[in-house]
């Protein structure tokens, strides 16, 4: 069966072609022109996913080798994300879908993320646990079995990548703020700033609080000091994120006893996230590299597991901006 996978709620324009869940093609836009403004422009982003939609899916296409009349499904994104963005791709998928008659598919961003490692590992049965951190989300889910989730903990302010974003740019370092802190720590002295590690009640987390301490120390500082210790604020910044997690995972990890853990999202890239995760006393998955940031293999994957179990949605559907688990 194959699926061509339709991603646009945010900055990523994103295709890929799956055939019975198996990669065939996955290309991202990731919209580079945000990073002068510091963070995503809705507008643009929106008109960036109508100049690129149509030529990347003909890309996907003569790349997999696969013509449109094979195509069996459209799996599209139609929440959480930017409602303009949303439409570009949903409306997209809904044209394609009845001109060539085959089933659309709408697919939650979020559930999209949380199955994504299993695109190169074996599923885990379930029970398992998924810590989906992102952009616009930070949660510890509990999944029983397909599609059956528990929200165990989520953030309450911003979220981690949202926090990573935010420190970037205070901290001169640009957008996508991730992978810039990444790359910067490494140089860095990860105990150089005692920048609080963020507990709130429970499961759930908070980010706000050490952007905060961030910013103050920050701005104590000379010009010239802000230069020199970039690099020391970038892993401090780090460690006590990433330390969060941890924490609560731990915490999520004793209160259910289930050990296995689905990591996903565009945080889940990040090297210190993943050492920390190895040394703990449990099975874990994250997606390859490619697959963390968001992507359309992903929505094709979940898309081919939804059509197979005879789910799909009529054209009346709505992107859906807020959309959530459940
Ligand atoms: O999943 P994603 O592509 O989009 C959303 O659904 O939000 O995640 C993007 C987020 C951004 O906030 C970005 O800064 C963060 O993931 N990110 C990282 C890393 N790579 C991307 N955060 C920490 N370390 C990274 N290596
Ligand atoms: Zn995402």
């Amino acid at each position: 069966m194959i699926v061509l996978g339709l991603e646009t709620s945010c900055d990523e324009t994103a295709v890929a072609l799956t055939k019975d869940g198996e990669i065939l093609c996955n290309k991202i836009y990731s919209q580079d022109i945000h990073s002068k403004f510091g963070g995503v422009v809705p507008e643009i982003a929106s008109r960036e996913h109508t100049e690129r939609l149509l030529g990347m899916t003909k890309d996907t296409l003569e790349e997999a080798n696969v013509k449109l009349e094979n195509i069996d499904g459209i799996a599209v994104t139609y929440g959480p994300g930017l409602l303009c963005s949303l439409l570009i791709g949903l409306n997209f998928a809904k044209g394609l879908s009845y001109s060539l008659g085959v089933p659309l598919i709408g697919v939650n961003h979020l559930e999209a993320h949380i199955y994504s490692p299993f695109i190169t590992t074996d599923e885990y049965s379930s029970p398992f646990l998924s810590l989906l951190v992102s952009g616009g989300h930070t949660s510890i889910v509990r999944v029983s079995g397909f599609r059956d989730y528990e929200v165990l903990g989520s953030t309450l302010d911003d979220a981690c990548g949202e926090s990573f974003d935010k420190v970037s740019k205070l901290i001169g370092l640009g957008y996508p703020g991730g992978p810039a802190i990444e790359h910067f720590a490494e140089k860095g002295n990860e105990n150089a700033f005692s920048f609080p590690v963020p507990d709130p009640e429970a499961l759930n987390f908070s980010y706000s609080g050490l952007k905060t301490s961030v910013l103050y120390a920050y701005r104590d500082m000379s010009q010239e000091e802000r230069i020199c210790r970039v690099a020391d604020i970038a892993a401090s910044f780090q460690k006590s994120a990433i330390r969060s997690l941890i924490i609560k995972l731990k915490r999520a990890i004793k209160m259910t006893e289930i050990k296995r853990i689905s990591v996903s999202g565009g945080v889940s890239a990040n090297k210190l996230l993943r050492e920390s995760l190895q040394k703990l006393d449990i099975e874990w998955a994250a997606p390859d590299s490619e697959f963390t940031v968001d992507n359309g293999a992903m929505v094709g994957f979940l898309g081919y597991k939804l059509l197979k179990e005879g789910i799909r949605s009529d054209y009346n559907l709505k992107a859906n901006p807020r959309l959530f688990l459940n």
